[in-house]
């Protein structure tokens, strides 16, 4: 342990950093049980950890052109060592712009053209786009192949790699063409988040943030005394965190896959924030965390409008996101237009007959859904924020 001990969150007596954290899903068709395995030498390990647990394969790596040229190579050595053959790895363009029907389309060509068949294993060697892109390939080729996740930015790791949502952004709304299909592994290991540049650190940041903000106010708090040891490299720390979202993760998702109750509270900020992407034209101007952070400043924001949640809790959550370095309103330099904004709110996808779905929030640590958000209160607040 360095330094102090670190605060215990309520909800986290069963996680002991470095840990494997399964997860079991109910349901009985498919993949229905894996591992989230988090520590700091995982990379080094991922050739035996996936001979272990799903045989020696024909293994993909699907890339991005930031990750692919710091971690490819070491990858492929481990895997080759462990027994595993190699198809050649493919590198996507990083950033938003590559979770498309045109990236799409060439991940499948990719794999066709190396004779992928189904007992192949992709392998998602990257942040959430590629997560996201390399998961619904997976889901789609052959009807389905197995995928193991490798995320090396810290939204990934606590977030978008565990739990199976897959998909791309359309100019309709951020992942709307999309598939649930779960991982077979996924292998977090913190000591790649030393690549990743400050302003990719921070906006994972807000989704750690968002799991004590939604169910764990004692997680918000470490969040406050120690999340800067979290974004300054310290490794306890960051198993601890991400060890502890992905256990938060593993439950919610366990009891709930398709998102049809208690999942949804992992989009706190999300309706708010895949606007905010989708309107400026998912580019480096806002960055999905960083409108996460925006969304749920807002979520808070509007909670205290409505009465749910006093206003200095709501002022306590915009100020931590800030503190650590955050943006908690839109950016400025856009020409916003609020009607428009208010019709991507309306497409996404948790909208259920044209009413609006927000995660709203009763205090620190206790979130809620709400499925009647009066659209007049949302608009007052998008021009509120955009005077
Ligand atoms: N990112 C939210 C979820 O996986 O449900």
């Amino acid at each position: 342990m360095i330094g102090k001990p670190v605060p215990q969150p309520s909800q986290t007596a069963a996680f002991v950093p470095g840990k494997i954290i399964p997860i079991d899903l109910m349901a009985n068709a498919g993949h229905r049980s894996y591992d989230i395995v988090v520590g700091d030498s995982i990379l080094s390990e991922a050739g035996t950890l996936i001979s272990l647990r799903l045989g020696v394969r024909r293994c993909l790596i699907i890339t991005d052109n930031n990750v692919g040229p710091l971690y490819r190579q070491r990858l492929e050595a481990v895997l080759a060592a462990a027994g595993h053959t190699l198809i050649p790895a493919l590198e996507v363009s990083a950033g938003e712009g590559s979770k498309d029907f045109t990236t799409l389309q060439v991940v499948l060509d990719h794999m066709l053209k190396n004779g992928i068949d189904r007992q192949s294993l992709v392998i998602a060697l990257g942040g959430g786009v590629v997560g996201d892109l390399a998961g619904f390939a997976a889901s789609l080729v052959m009807r389905g192949i197995d995928v193991v996740q490798i995320p090396t930015s810290l939204l990934a790791q606590v977030d978008s790699s565990v739990g199976g949502k897959t998909g791309i952004n359309t100019v309709h709304g951020k992942n709307v063409v999309g598939t649930f299909y779960q991982p077979r592994l996924v292998l977090a290991d913190v000591t790649v988040l030393d690549s990743l540049p400050k302003r990719e650190m921070l906006a994972g940041y807000a989704e750690v943030v968002k799991y004590g903000l939604i169910k764990d106010a004692d997680f918000f708090h470490w969040c406050q005394s120690d999340g800067d040891k979290l974004l300054r490299g310290d490794r306890q720390a960051q198993i601890y965190a991400v060890g502890y979202c992905c256990s938060q993760k593993a439950k919610i998702v366990a009891a709930d896959e398709r998102e049809k109750g208690e999942r949804a509270l992992l989009n706190l900020g999300h309706t708010f924030g895949h606007a905010l992407e989708a309107i400026i034209g998912y580019n480096q101007l806002i960055l999905h965390g960083e409108a996460v952070a925006i969304g749920a400043v807002m979520a808070f924001k509007l909670s205290a409008q409505l009465g749910f949640c006093s206003h200095a809790e709501a002022y306590e959550v915009r100020d931590h996101f800030a503190t650590m370095g955050l943006p908690v309103a839109p950016p400025s330099t856009f020409d916003y237009d609020v009607d428009k904004l208010m019709d991507l709110m309306a497409q996404d996808k948790k909208a259920q007959n044209k009413k609006l779905t927000l995660i709203l929030a009763r205090r620190i640590g206790d979130a809620f859904v709400s499925h009647d958000v009066k659209t007049d209160a949302v608009r007052d607040l998008w021009l509120e924020l955009l005077r």
